[in-house]
């Protein structure tokens, strides 16, 4: 056994010695962004509150948020809280609009990363003797270098990959053997796709775990992936604006949850239109605030994230319950809310449908429009008649009725007809004239 294989002893801690590590790390965080950000200076004086008011844990709910908007207006250094001498790396997250947000890590900082990567890895049953495939991608993205420094810090054996050519990938996974799998479930889906192009099992594959995220993704796509693989699928969280991946990890003795690695980490969940602070359980939005960043302090971050903060299970540490989307990712149809995963997960509940889709929103009139293009299953290829494809159309169309309540138009596509990602996978197409 690996030195890193065991828990660490605050994976061992209670409530009470979590809430006050918690605590302390709170006070110096908020702090050193107000002595050394002029940004959280400008916002917390403007608000009326100091560093001092923070007594005891609710009174975060004091202090202003920070948005996505604060660190464009910063762009690129202006958040980080120490000289750029002892910034080692930075990475940044392209977003769909604008400049990048751009995050910077101090030596520690670094370590403390690799520190909850590996974490991560060791809570979803990884170990220092297994190999692991890194399928994300790699340079300014946070996914490949963050699972890569982690793997190595548990001790495993990384296969630096990194995304794309998905060909190669499958002969890598055949030839050396690995264990676990780190990739976007999406493109995990296409590498399976590609086994079987091939004509290569992937049932029979080496691997026995796959962490996934970077997307939102559904049980039914869960369910999908291990079927056609063999292996486990957890669910993993994280977003460059607070470190990268290494923010929650999926445990298989809790499935259902994601563990937030809460001394490093604060969660509050809060109403995404008033801001206020939700009870425990209640659903919103999810605000992180960093305890333990150097380079860049982040206080209150709005996530856009929607979820529920769960009770601890295996750790006095809670968990957030699989994120369903982003709020800036919600289509409203006709005053209905949708977000793709439940499209994902309503056209799941149909066999003869394959998990890739896309939805493209119209609005030739007045009225949005949406239409799901999804692909029948490999096996159907041109053995589909014309009207079995109709019959196929209409059952997808009136289990989204059903399931969300909306009417939608179905497409039915052959195999391949819809791009595969190779990271992030794209679910809508907007095009509705932007306001
Ligand atoms: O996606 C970091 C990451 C890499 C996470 C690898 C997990 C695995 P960003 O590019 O900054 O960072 O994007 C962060 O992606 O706010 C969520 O909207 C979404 N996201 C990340 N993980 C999940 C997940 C990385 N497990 C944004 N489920 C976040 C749903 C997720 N959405």
């Amino acid at each position: 056994m690996g030195e890193r294989d065991q828990l660490e002893p605050i994976e061992n801690a209670s409530k009470d010695e979590l809430r006050a590590l918690q605590l302390a790390r709170l006070k110096k965080t908020v702090q050193q962004a107000y002595e050394r950000v002029p940004h959280y200076k400008k916002k917390f004086d403007a608000a009326g509150v100091h560093p001092a008011d923070l007594k005891d844990l609710p009174d975060l709910a004091k202090i202003p948020f920070t948005t996505k908007d604060d660190l464009r207006q910063n762009y690129p250094f202006g958040m980080f809280a120490v000289p750029m001498a002892d910034i080692v790396r930075v990475h940044a997250s392209s977003g769909t609009t604008g400049k990048p947000t751009v995050v910077g890590y101090t030596q520690a900082d670094i370590n403390t990363w690799a520190l909850l990567m590996a974490r991560s890895i060791r809570a979803a049953g990884g170990r220092s003797t297994d190999r692991i495939h890194v399928a994300y991608g790699y340079g300014l993205f946070t996914g490949g270098l963050g699972f890569h420094y982690g793997a190595e810090f548990l001790g495993a054996t990384v296969i630096p990959v990194g995304g794309g050519f998905t060909e190669r990938q499958v002969q890598l996974i055949v030839d050396f053997r690995p264990d676990i799998i780190v990739v976007t479930p999406s493109y995990m889906l296409a590498i399976a796709d590609e086994f079987e192009r091939q004509g290569i099992s992937s049932r029979d594959c080496s691997l026995r775990i796959g962490m996934f995220g970077a997307e939102p993704w559904t049980e039914s796509m869960r369910a999908e992936i291990e079927r056609r693989t063999g292996l486990q699928a957890l669910d993993h969280y994280g977003l460059s604006e607070l470190i990268g991946p290494g923010v929650a990890q999926e445990c298989p003795e809790t499935q259902g949850g994601l563990t937030v690695w809460e001394d490093h980490f604060f969660p509050e969940i809060v109403d995404p239109e008033t801001g206020n602070v939700m009870p425990d359980g209640e659903p919103g939005e999810l605000v992180l605030t960093s305890l333990t960043k150097e380079a860049m302090p982040v206080i209150r971050y709005r996530t856009r994230d929607l979820t529920r903060l769960l009770p601890g299970t295996t750790r006095a540490m809670r968990r957030i319950e699989r994120v369903k989307g982003r709020s800036d990712d919600m289509l409203i149809i006709r005053g209905v809310n949708v977000f793709p995963s439940q499209v994902e997960a309503v056209l799941g509940k149909e066999p003869l449908l394959a998990p890739h889709y896309v939805l493209e929103v119209r609005r030739p009139h007045t009225l949005d429009e949406l239409e799901v293009l999804v692909e029948m299953r490999p096996e159907l290829y041109g053995k589909v008649s014309a009207e079995e494809n109709s019959v196929l159309k209409q059952k997808a169309e009136n289990l989204i009725k059903a399931y969300i309540g909306i009417s939608a138009t179905v497409r039915v596509l052959e195999p391949g007809m819809i791009e595969r990602s190779q990271g992030k996978a794209k679910r809508v197409i907007d095009h509705r004239p932007k306001s």
